[in-house]
Order: C-alpha cells, then structure tokens, then sequence
C-alpha cells in the first residue's frame, strides 16, 4: 500500500524536523525538496554560471549529478563525488537559492526528479513550497504546515545560533527570512492552503504536539 504525506510551509514553520521525525516514527522514507534547491544552487555557484542568465541555469541543473538520501535520520547529499550536506546551509546558499528556485526550467528537472523519488518510494513524507500542490497533488495526506511571522522568527533565530555558535541580530534575521519569502512566493503560492490540504498551525505548539498532529491526520 502506497503513503504518500505531503507537506509544505514557508521557512522557520518547523516543516523540516516536524516532517524528519514523522517519517522516523512512521518507518517511512524523507525527502527534504529545499535541499535538492539548495544542492542545485551549490552547483550553479560551484560551476561559476552566472545566475541571471536563465539559460545556463537550467543547463547546470539538467547536468546536476545530485544524489539524496531519503532515511529520515540520516541526510547524505552529494554531488558529483562532493558531500554537500553540510554546505548547501550557508549563507551565500540561502542568499541565492531563490534565483534558482524561480527559474521555470530549472523547477521542472528538479520538480520531476522529486516525483519520481516519491513516485520510487510509495511510503514517504514530502517537504517543500509545493508538494501537496504540484509534486504529489495526488498524496494521501497533505498539510500545510505554517506559523506566525513571530514564532517562524524566534525557531529561525534558535537554529542560527545553534549552528554557528553565535547569535545573529534579530533584526538582520527578520529581513532574511521575509525577504526569501517574498521571492519565493513568485515561484509558488505556500502561504494559502489549496483545496483539499489541511492547515496545521504550530505557533503556540510545542514540537512534540506538532509532529503528534500530522501524525494524528495519518491515521483518520
Ligand atoms: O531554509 P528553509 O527551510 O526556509 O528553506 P528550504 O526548505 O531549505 O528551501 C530552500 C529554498 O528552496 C526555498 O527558499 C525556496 O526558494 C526553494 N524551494 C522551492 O522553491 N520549492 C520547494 N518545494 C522547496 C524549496
């Protein structure tokens, strides 16, 4: 029997270790979708395209030697022979990724490259900016999982400075993840639930009660 969750949300709603321990609890596979953006937009900068020229990028992606792991608990992103696990979480990535992210051609190889690795699966939780509408429209469960600007900005705020040691000023942060948002939502619409998905607001829950929700919508 097939599974398929799908779940979308803008940054810092949590979606990607809500949706990684769901898939743990569940035994099913994970496929981080921002991550094969991210690994796309590491190549393009590895390869030295320029990203305005929308040509090249869409070249740089059809040539893109990306490999991602789908076990929830442990994510391996390479490139080529390069381990960009690691790397596809810097600054310039982020910085950069939604010129890739919008550019149509681009979003094709990679949109197709995601159907079939959930296509491949049969038993998988999804994440992205449009998985429940575009990449598995089709999926069992669809969630939208989203949170106010306020608490998108203090989980951000807690994630920076768990990995660099250091925090960022809230400020500077603020403007970062708003200003991402707003150029991605050129590429697609995650911030209104389509027909058919669910919205599962965490602001005022914990993680815990949050990944028990989506899990909760499984079973009914
Ligand atoms: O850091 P954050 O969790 O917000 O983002 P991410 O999930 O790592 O995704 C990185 C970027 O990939 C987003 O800012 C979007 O530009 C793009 N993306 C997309 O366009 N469509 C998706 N399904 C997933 C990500």
């Amino acid at each position: 029997d097939r599974l398929i969750i799908a779940v979308d949300g803008p940054s810092g709603s949590g979606k990607s270790s809500v949706c990684r321990a769901a898939a743990t609890q569940l035994g099913a596979d994970y496929l981080d979708t921002g991550a094969m953006y991210r690994a796309a937009t590491w190549y393009c900068l590895d390869q030295q395209v320029d990203l305005d020229n929308e040509d090249a990028v869409a070249f740089a992606v059809e040539e893109l030697p990306l490999k991602i792991s789908t076990d929830p608990q442990h994510q391996v992103i390479t490139i080529g022979q390069t381990d960009v696990t690691e790397a596809i979480r810097e600054p310039r990535i982020s910085e950069a990724v939604s010129e890739v992210a919008t550019n149509r051609k681009a979003r094709q190889l990679l949109i197709n490259a995601q159907r079939r690795i959930v296509d491949e699966s049969g038993f998988i939780v999804a994440e992205g900016r449009d998985i429940t509408t575009v990449v598995a429209p089709d999926a069992q469960v669809r969630v939208l999982l989203t949170a106010s600007a306020e608490a998108r900005l203090r989980r951000r705020g807690l994630q920076l400075e768990s990995e660099s040691g250091a925090a960022q000023s809230a400020e500077a942060l603020q403007r970062q993840v708003l200003e991402r948002d707003k150029k991605d939502s050129a590429a697609s619409n995650f911030t209104e639930a389509a027909d058919g998905v669910a919205v599962l607001d965490s602001s005022d829950l914990s993680f815990q009660e949050t990944v028990d929700s989506l899990l909760s919508r499984i079973a009914a």
